[in-house]
């Protein structure tokens, strides 16, 4: 299924209290503050340490599709869960009271600061069957060996080996599981049939705006990961960005399948 069309996000606003200074600070890191730092993992840190506290009021704005992917997403009691690049582990609470079914979950991120909050947010929900894990995404396996769901929100476009993370997403899930995808993105310029076209203006403008902040916009994101996944819903779609008026960044979400029978093609 494929569809597209613009969007708002439908999760809670941000609580007004303060949320006009908090925007500020959060603005000051994303469009003056340069990230610093020799590894990716540094480079991380030194974006988010400032931002962490304010992460998730901010991002609830700007980070379309979220909710929708969780609510779709099918789960089963007794799943392995992994979340790779999981920042604050907001989208642990996308689960609703599905959470507590996990056998196990695993928020990954290389973010101290970010993984901070989660821990703090694992703590306070009382969940005993989530925990944080400092690793890189295109590295880690679940020490159970394998995950039934895997979902990336928002971290492809910022891992810089992003298809080594979703190829480690294949090497994790058991046949049949299953795989969730937010992200943004821009089109290839002669996309292929199912796959949206678009402008140059869009195609130009938003992977330079977001590369200032080390987000990569990809064409390739979507086709590689049907090229590995069996696609059960894919939705191509616009939202708002915080303080940008009339104009709408793409973004996408695929829920997809490891097929039974392992691809072992060339992609
Ligand atoms: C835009 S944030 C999204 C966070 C969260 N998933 C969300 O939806 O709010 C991207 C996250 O990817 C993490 N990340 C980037 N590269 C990573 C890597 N190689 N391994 C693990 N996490 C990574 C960042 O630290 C950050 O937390």
């Amino acid at each position: 299924m494929t569809s597209e069309s613009a969007s708002s996000t439908t999760n809670p606003p941000a609580k007004p209290s303060g949320s006009f200074f908090n925007d500020l600070r959060i603005l000051w890191h994303l469009v003056v503050s340069r990230a610093t730092g020799n590894t990716h993992e540094e480079r991380l840190e030194s974006f988010y340490k400032g931002q962490a506290g304010g992460y998730d009021a901010f991002r609830r704005r700007l980070l379309h599709g979220r909710e929708e992917l969780f609510t779709k997403l099918p789960v089963n009691p007794g799943d392995v869960w992994v979340d790779l690049g999981a920042g604050t582990g907001e989208n642990a609470e996308r689960w609703g009271s599905r959470i507590s079914e996990f056998r196990q979950g695993y928020l990954v991120d290389l973010s101290s600061s970010l993984l901070k909050v989660a821990g703090e947010r694992i703590r306070d929900r009382g969940w005993t069957n989530i925990s944080t894990v400092h690793a890189d995404a295109t590295k880690f396996l679940p020490p159970e060996g394998a995950a039934d769901v895997v979902t990336m929100s928002y971290s492809l476009t910022m891992i810089p080996d992003w298809f080594a993370a979703v190829d480690q997403a294949y090497r994790m899930l058991k046949p049949g599981g299953v795989l969730g995808v937010v992200d943004f993105f821009v089109a290839r310029k002669y996309p292929v049939d199912g796959l949206v076209k678009h402008p140059w203006s869009t195609r130009t403008f938003w992977t330079v705006w977001f590369a200032n902040d080390n987000v990569f916009l990809n064409p390739d994101h979507i086709p590689y990961l049907q090229s590995k996944f069996e696609t059960l819903e894919l939705a191509q779609r616009r939202g708002k960005v915080p303080y940008i008026p009339f104009f709408r960044a793409p973004h996408y979400y695929f829920i997809g399948c490891k097929p039974l029978v392992e691809n072992t093609s060339p992609s």
